[in-house]
């Protein structure tokens, strides 16, 4: 996650407000009401264990191989490491000890037992619509079902005096959001039920809203057209979740988001990057109610760009490929490293290798996913729904940073797709700050 600006906010805001912290610091501490963790039920137990893979509590808080929630999960930043919390039951170095109101404070205001307040890389601001009674189930589970590991909390690597942590309540204060205090009514349809899920535990937003300023999501509104239009996270573009036909979900059925949730991938695209986590531990364990829900939701976000027209197939570039009359860089590098795959026509093998013809992340303005799937490939999720996964290999090592820009130029404006070029500038960037492989040595390619 990128965080440059973030902390660049955070200094000017700890400069221009620093005396008045003092006063404020002890408001926040002080939470003494107590609500004992005995007692839940099992059936709310299921329920916060359902919610917990919803929010994807795991992604961030339970290491590769590591004890289930046991926290210590690197979360990269410019300024240096950020890890998650213990969130095991631990009385000593978990959350054994929280009462429900602290534990409610930590996930959805970002305040911390000891009053300090949370790096925003945990997702407090969306959870913050979380509804109360969704909140008691999953402490009910994270205190009755979830194994107590005594592992204490790494320390930030961030060097001093950026880590200091009270410059992150000013921040808290300008972008936070008021933890909402009502459930849903029981008469909520499903766009309701999608709208809630999205918001909150699912906190697509996160990644899917284009960040402002201060790192902060540029809206939490979905009145507001930027919400969900996209952003980037860790070199992939998190592409518009709208109702534009040429990059957002304007040409996928509701069926087509279901599936693509549920089991990583549609007839025509699987999932990668970031999504292919998100799938992976989070939205395929989701019932089918709550995912028709989800894409109800969706389906009724309009459009970030006003008269955008939609694509329609052309087979010039497949009709050139064929006849051998290609010469461009570009679409020789396609014949040589992708045609395999996806074919001379872009179309690809259902369900196999996606289409490149006429799909949205393919022609969304921001070519990072592209660039950086291209050098460094990609391995569909592993779900339920679709065990068989297929990989494409990266390119890093074999194509020049001309090479690829050439070839995702060619992809971006061929079978119909009408997206801006790509430059070696974007790539050379994208090779870098992804530590992808070196170039190959060919001078006379770039
Ligand atoms: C995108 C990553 C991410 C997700 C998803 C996430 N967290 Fe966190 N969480 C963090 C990070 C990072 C911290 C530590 C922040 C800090 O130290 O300032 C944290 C801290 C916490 C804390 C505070 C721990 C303490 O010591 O006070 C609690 C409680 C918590 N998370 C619960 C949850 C729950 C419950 C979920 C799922 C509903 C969840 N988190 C999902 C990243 C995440
Ligand atoms: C950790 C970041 C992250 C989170 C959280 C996240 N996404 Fe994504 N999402 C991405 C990235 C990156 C892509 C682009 C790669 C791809 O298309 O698979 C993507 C792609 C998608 C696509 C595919 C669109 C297309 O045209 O191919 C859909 C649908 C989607 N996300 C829905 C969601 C929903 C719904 C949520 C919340 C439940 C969500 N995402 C949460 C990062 C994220
Ligand atoms: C061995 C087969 C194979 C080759 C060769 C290959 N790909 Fe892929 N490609 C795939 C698979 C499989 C996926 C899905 C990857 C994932 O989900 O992580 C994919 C995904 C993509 C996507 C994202 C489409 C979407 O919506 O999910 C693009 C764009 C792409 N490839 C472009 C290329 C380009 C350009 C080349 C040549 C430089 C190439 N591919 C070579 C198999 C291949």
């Amino acid at each position: 996650m990128n965080m440059k600006r973030l902390t660049a906010a955070l200094v000017s805001s700890a400069i221009v407000a620093g005396a008045a912290w003092a006063a404020l610091a002890f408001a926040d501490g002080a939470n003494s009401a107590a609500s004992a963790p005995g007692g839940a039920d099992k059936q709310l137990i299921e329920r916060g264990r359902y919610l917990a893979q919803a929010g994807d509590c795991a992604a961030c808080h339970t290491t590769k191989g590591g004890k289930p929630f046991a926290g210590g999960v690197g979360i990269d930043s410019p300024v240096g490491m950020i890890y998650s919390g213990n969130i095991t039951p631990d009385k000593e170095t978990g959350i054994g000890d929280y009462t429900l109101e602290q534990f409610d404070r930590a996930v959805r205001q970002g305040i911390a037992k000891d009053g300090s307040t949370l790096y925003p890389a945990m997702p407090y601001v969306s959870f913050a619509t979380v509804q109360p009674s969704d909140v008691k189930a999953l402490y009910a589970y994270f205190m009755n079902e979830v194994q107590p590991v005594s592992q204490a909390n790494r320390a930030t690597g961030i060097p001093w005096p950026l880590s200091m942590r009270w410059p992150l309540r000013f921040w808290r204060m300008m972008f936070g959001a008021t933890p909402v205090t009502g459930d849903l009514p029981a008469s909520a349809g499903p766009v309701e039920r999608g709208r809630y899920l999205v918001a909150g535990l699912g906190h697509c937003s996160e990644c899917h809203t284009p960040r402002g300023m201060g790192l902060q999501m540029e809206t939490i509104s979905d009145a507001n057209p930027l919400y969900l239009s996209g952003g980037v996270v860790d070199g992939y573009f998190a592409k518009s979740l709208r109702g534009d036909s040429k990059d957002g979900l304007g040409t996928w059925s509701q069926a087509d988001i279901v599936a693509f949730l549920k089991s990583g991938r549609t007839s025509h695209a699987a999932a990668f990057g970031g999504m292919k986590d998100v799938i992976q531990d989070s939205t395929q364990h989701m019932d089918d109610a709550d995912l028709t829900a989800i894409a109800s939701y969706l389906k009724t976000l309009t459009p970030v760009h006003k008269a955008q027209a939609p694509l329609t197939a052309d087979d010039t570039a497949t009709l050139k490929l064929r006849a051998g009359t290609a010469t461009s860089n570009g679409e020789l590098t396609y014949l040589d490293n992708c045609a395999a795959c996806h074919r001379t026509s872009g179309a690809g093998y259902g369900g196999t290798f996606p289409m490149l013809g006429l799909n949205p992340v393919v022609n969304s303005d921001n070519p990072s996913s592209l660039i950086t799937l291209v050098l460094k490939g990609g391995q569909m999720p592993w779900t339920q729904a679709a065990p068989t996964h297929y990989g494409m290999p990266g390119f890093a090592d074999r194509l020049t940073d001309r090479d690829i820009a050439d070839v995702l130029t060619f992809v971006r404006s061929s079978w119909g797709n009408r997206a801006p070029a790509v430059t070696d500038a974007q790539v050379k960037t994208l090779r870098k700050t992804t530590g992808a492989k070196a170039p190959p040595n060919r001078p006379e390619n770039g």
